[in-house]
């Protein structure tokens, strides 16, 4: 079960801005606490200028989950996965966001802010931050991710 008492960072751009608050906003009231990044307008920004934020959160451990949206979850996954510690899992059902849990210990999930709706958000990053990386098997093909030098 996650401790809510864990600080949960999560960044957008200004296709991902209204679903972060509205994570953001239900999520809080159920007693999640979040380091919001930004962006907190709709006006055009860069994403990895709201993903790297968060990511260097995760990569130096500092932060055990973190939450990244733009419009397709595409961009904000690429830009949080070239950190050596960050496994980004973009997600857009809750069997995904299982999975990605379960399969990859993904520590961050991306979601596509303008394909998904909004309550099901609320859900798939409840099960994220509540399913367990099953091991075994999975730990040998996770440690095989990083870059064969
Ligand atoms: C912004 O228009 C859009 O390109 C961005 O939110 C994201 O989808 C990039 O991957």
């Amino acid at each position: 079960m996650f401790d809510k008492n864990q600080v949960i960072p999560i960044g957008a751009d200004h296709g991902g801005v209204k679903l972060k608050a509205y994570l953001v906003g239900i999520l809080t009231s159920k007693g999640y606490h979040f380091d919001d990044k930004g962006t907190y307008s709709e006006a055009s920004v860069d994403y990895p200028d709201f993903i790297h934020p968060v990511a260097k959160l995760i990569n130096e451990g500092r932060c055990d989950f973190g939450i990244i949206i733009c419009g397709s979850g595409q961009g904000a996954a690429m830009t949080a996965n070239k950190y050596p510690n960050v496994r980004a899992g973009l997600c857009w059902d809750l069997e995904q966001a299982k999975l990605t849990r379960q399969h990859n210990n993904a520590n961050i999930i991306s979601l596509p802010g303008r394909f998904v709706d909004f309550n099901l958000a609320v859900e798939m990053v409840e099960v994220f931050l509540n399913t367990d990386f099953e091991g075994g098997r999975h730990i040998i093909r996770v440690n095989k991710i990083p870059v064969i030098q």
